[in-house]
C-alpha cells in the first residue's frame, strides 16, 4: 500500500513536522519551483466542497502539475463499479488521489486497492487536511503549539482529526460537545496513545475560561441536512457569540451556518482567523503533496 493521509495520525510525529515545515517553506518561497511538474491529482468528491477543491486545484497548478475533478456524476465511483475497482483503475494514470466520501470506510479502501497515494479530503468522520491548516495557522498565530485551545460544537469529523493532531502537536485542548456529540472513543484511546485525550466537558463557557483560541464547526453537517431540526435543538446554547469568545481568535473550518454555531458578528470580528486557515489548506496540502511525492 502507498503511503496515504486516511487521517492525521497515518504521520508520525517527525512527519507531521516536516509537513507543516514543508507547507511553511513553499508558502514563503514563491520562487516558482514547480516540484510536481508533470503529476496529476484525481480529486474525487461525494460531496460539495469549496476550499478542498479550489485549494487543491489551484495548489497543483503552483507545484507544477494538474489536477482533474471527479465529481458524482462524473465517474462510477459507488455506483457503476466498486471503490477497488476504480482505485486500481485511476492508480494508473494519476500520481496521487485526493477523495471527499460519505463513509470512512470507503476512503480506507480506496486506500488499500489504490497503488497511489490516497488523501482524505473528508469523510463523516474525519478531516486530516483541515487539521494540517490549522496547526500551520496556530503555528503562524503563536509561534509554537504551546496553547490553550477550546472545541465548541459538533464532535465529529473537524473536531476528531483535530484532537488527533492536538494530542500529536502537544496543544492542550478542551473539547465542549452537547451529551451525545462527543469524540469518538476509538479517537479518544488514539489521542492518548500519541500525547494527551482532550479535557471534554457539555459547558462551553467552562471550556473556553482557560483558552487562548475558540475553535467551532457547523452543527448540521453535510449529509445530516434530516437532522436538522433535532440538531438545531440539541446544540442551543453552544452558540460562538462574541460574549463567549471574548478577545480570543475564532477559528472555523467553514462553511460557516451564521446564527447557528456562530454569529454573524462573531465570525465578522478581527478575531476571526478563519480566512488564514482557509488559506492555509493550500499551504498545507502542497506541504502533504510535495512530501508524499518524496516517500
Ligand atoms: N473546510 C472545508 O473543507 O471546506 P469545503 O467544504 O469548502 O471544502
Ligand atoms: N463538519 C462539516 C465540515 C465541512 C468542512 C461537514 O462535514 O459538513
Amino acid at each position: 500500500m502507498a503511503r496515504a493521509l486516511l487521517d492525521v495520525d497515518d504521520l508520525t510525529g517527525d512527519e507531521l513536522t516536516t509537513v507543516l515545515d514543508r507547507a511553511a517553506d513553499l508558502k514563503a518561497a514563491d520562487d516558482g519551483r514547480q516540484p510536481l511538474d508533470d503529476r496529476t491529482l484525481g480529486m474525487i468528491f461525494e460531496k460539495p466542497s469549496t476550499r478542498t477543491r479550489v485549494s487543491f486545484e489551484t495548489g497543483m497548478t503552483q507545484l507544477g502539475g494538474h489536477a482533474i475533478f471527479l465529481g458524482p456524476d462524473d465517474i462510477h465511483l459507488g455506483h457503476g463499479e466498486p471503490i477497488k475497482d476504480t482505485a486500481r483503475a485511476v492508480s494508473r494514470y494519476v500520481d496521487f488521489i485526493m477523495a471527499r466520501v460519505f463513509d470512512h470506510a470507503d476512503v480506507v479502501e480506496l486506500g488499500e486497492f489504490a497503488t497511489v497515494p490516497v488523501i482524505n479530503g473528508l469523510t463523516d468522520d474525519a478531516h486530516p487536511c483541515q487539521t494540517l491548516a490549522d496547526l500551520l495557522t496556530i503555528r503562524e498565530r503563536f509561534g509554537g503549539f504551546d496553547v490553550d485551545v477550546a472545541w465548541v460544537g459538533d464532535g465529529n469529523n473537524v473536531a476528531q482529526s483535530f484532537v488527533l493532531g492536538a494530542a500529536m502537536a502537544g496543544i492542550d485542548l478542551t473539547v465542549a460537545t452537547p451529551e451525545g456529540y462527543g469524540i469518538d472513543d476509538d479517537v479518544l484511546k488514539r489521542a492518548a496513545g500519541l500525547g494527551g485525550e482532550p479535557e471534554t466537558t457539555t459547558d462551553p463557557a467552562a471550556a473556553v475560561e482557560d483558552a487562548d483560541v475558540v475553535y467551532t464547526d457547523v452543527w448540521v453537517s453535510m449529509g445530516q441536512e434530516d437532522q436538522r431540526e433535532e440538531k438545531l435543538a440539541d446544540f442551543d446554547g453552544f452558540q460562538v457569540t462574541t460574549e463567549l469568545l471574548g478577545d480570543r481568535p475564532l477559528m472555523h473550518c467553514l462553511p460557516a451556518h451564521r446564527g447557528e454555531e456562530v454569529t454573524d458578528d462573531a465570525l465578522e470580528s478581527e478575531n476571526a482567523i478563519v480566512w488564514d486557515q482557509a488559506e492555509n489548506r493550500m499551504h498545507a496540502q502542497n506541504g502533504l503533496l510535495v512530501w508524499l511525492s518524496e516517500q
